[in-house]
């Protein structure tokens, strides 16, 4: 049993703690100009939708001026919106309307580089080898014809870039998004002066990408990626923490304080928790979550050592399945294994979509049931399933093309929307729209369309609606605490405070109810009142006293 956290949300009134936080990717959100492309005033436009949802904030991937090499994570300009998704003047409009709307607006920013197009980056190619411009970034001559050093882009391919006058530049990503030197000084004040802007302008918080990267070995030395040194020479390196401590101090300056998020992709909780130490982030993804098979004794295991390591940092968990950058979780949980690793996407081995989706609806009550905060990918709420059958043609995600295909890449969990009517665009654009949705969308997708979905008392948006309204009726003001029941171990079952209990049955056999009392909600039906497989509920225990 974990240490119990010792407040509630509602005492603390810390919005982060228990919100529910739909990621907006704006690409594929909505596209009211009708370019193909989703922009802000598609956002605007579903308002309504997102907050009949229930849901408390939405994140948006980065709207920034961008060429769009990695789908906006390349920033140009971090203080003007990408005309393909609006401008300034609507952004701002944007987060007063869905502040009016009680949603609170998170922006993505993206310390570790920016693009290749970045006026700082464009001064240091013209200004040339030796200059002061060049210091905030990696820039080092080769080893003769060879790069400085053996690094490899996560994107596949070396992580240099060797410009005309001989001397090359370090690219943990695309060669299009240079990285920064955050020992330059005016790194650091630039970032802090970005936060301000966008707090200034009314945003709730930032999720802060690649996080655990920014810091590097100055020594830039080779290593072997099968047995890296430690400290990483770029992955979680102490001087990192400082980069967070400053980004607190300038988020604790604002009434109310903003909130941090971080993208920490770590497999030790332990090192995760020290980003969330009191003078840092607030919270962060948790991916081993993410990660983690449909099985109970591993979901048990992940869930326990969550909340064991935030406890003493006095940090909420986060409770996360999909997001756009890995195979949507109705399809991973449809396949045999049901792990993630970026390694392994497992592209187009079998996959049983019924059983997935039981699956996903169930993994929904988990998540909703457990202390903390939950993280929705657009589009899980309609059940939308990994589309694995995109021409490379239509491909754009840089993986794809830098591995030259050998990596799949992302774009199939990236498809845009289905709203409405039967065929593509299902009113992702308007009707007289000039341009196909920048990625194809599957031709079966009517029945996952929001009006497909809206009255249908069995759907997955049904199912969403419902679990977030209750989840706030009845989780949202108690303390932070879980108490594992004694059952059989392929179960996962677990009360709450306040007379609440949560059962999923991972067996392959119906189950008895865990105990008397309402059943507030199923993720299915329970035939003979006992609990199917793949199958989880809610219910309020009547209380003898
Ligand atoms: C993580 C983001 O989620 C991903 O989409 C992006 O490609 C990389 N960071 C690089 O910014």
């Amino acid at each position: 049993m974990a240490t119990p956290l010792p407040h509630t949300v509602t005492q603390s009134g810390q919005w982060w703690r228990d919100a529910v936080i739909y990621q907006v990717y704006v690409r594929s959100f909505a596209d009211a100009n009708g370019d193909g492309v989703g922009d802000l005033a598609g956002v605007r436009e579903r308002l309504p939708y997102l907050a009949g949802l229930g849901v408390d904030a939405l994140w948006f991937t980065p709207w920034y001026a961008s060429p769009q090499a990695d789908a906006g994570y390349d920033v140009a300009d971090y203080r003007a919106i990408d005309p393909l998704f609006g401008d300034l003047a609507e952004a701002e409009a944007f987060i007063a309307e869905a502040h009016q709307r009680g949603l609170k607006v998170i922006i993505d920013v993206v310390p570790n580089h920016v693009s290749d197009q970045h006026a700082w980056f464009r001064e240091a190619v013209a200004a040339g080898p030796g200059s002061p411009q060049r210091e905030r970034f990696w820039f080092r001559p080769g080893r003769g014809d060879l790069p400085p050093n053996d690094w490899q882009s996560v994107f596949g391919g070396p992580a240099w870039t060797r410009l005309a006058d001989g001397e090359w530049y370090l690219h943990l990503f695309a060669p299009e998004q240079p990285d920064l030197n955050w020992n330059s000084p005016d790194v650091a004040a630039e970032h802090q002066d970005v936060l301000r802007f966008w707090f200034d302008r009314g945003a709730d918080g930032v999720r802060i990408d690649s996080a655990t990267m920014p810091a590097k070995d100055p020594e830039l030395a080779d290593f072997d990626p099968a047995n890296p040194p430690l400290p990483h020479p770029y992955i979680d390196r102490d001087a990192v923490h400082d980069i967070y401590r400053a980004w607190r101090a300038v988020a604790n300056a604002y009434d109310p304080p903003r909130a941090l998020i971080g993208e920490v992709w770590l497999d030790k909780p332990d090192r995760l928790a020290m980003y969330l130490r009191p003078d840092e982030m607030h919270t962060a993804f948790n991916f081993d979550y993410l990660n983690c098979t449909w099985d109970p004794k591993a979901l048990r295991h992940v869930i326990d050592a969550t909340l064991e390591a935030h406890a003493p940092v006095d940090a909420p968990a986060t409770w996360v399945l999909s997001n756009h950058d890995v195979t949507r979780h109705v399809t991973r949980y449809g396949r045999a294994d049901s792990s993630y690793g970026h390694a392994l996407r497992q592209h187009k081995t079998p996959v049983n979509l019924a059983l997935g989706t039981r699956r996903a609806r169930a993994a929904l009550l988990l998540n909703l049931a457990l202390p903390g905060s939950v993280y929705l990918y657009q589009g899980e709420e309609l059940g939308l399933e990994e589309v694995e059958d995109i021409p490379g043609t239509h491909r754009q995600d840089p993986i794809f093309h830098r591995t030259r295909g050998l990596d799949i890449g992302r774009d199939g969990c990236r498809v845009p929307l289905p709203w409405s009517g039967t065929t593509a665009p299902y009113g992702f654009s308007p009707p007289d729209a000039t341009a196909e949705p920048w990625l194809p969308q599957p031709a079966d997708w009517a029945t996952r369309t929001a009006e497909a979905q809206t009255d249908d008392p069995d759907s997955m948006l049904t199912l969403y609606r419902t679990a977030i309204r209750l989840r706030r009726e009845h989780l949202s003001s108690i303390a932070a605490t879980l108490e594992w029941l004694p059952t059989d171990p392929a179960l996962l079952a677990f009360t709450r405070p306040g007379g609440f209990a949560f059962l999923a049955n991972l067996s392959d056999q119906p189950v008895a109810l865990p105990g008397p009392g309402e059943i507030l909600l199923a993720s299915g039906a329970l035939p003979d009142g006992l609990v199917p497989p793949d199958t989880a509920v809610w219910l309020h225990t009547i209380r003898s006293n």
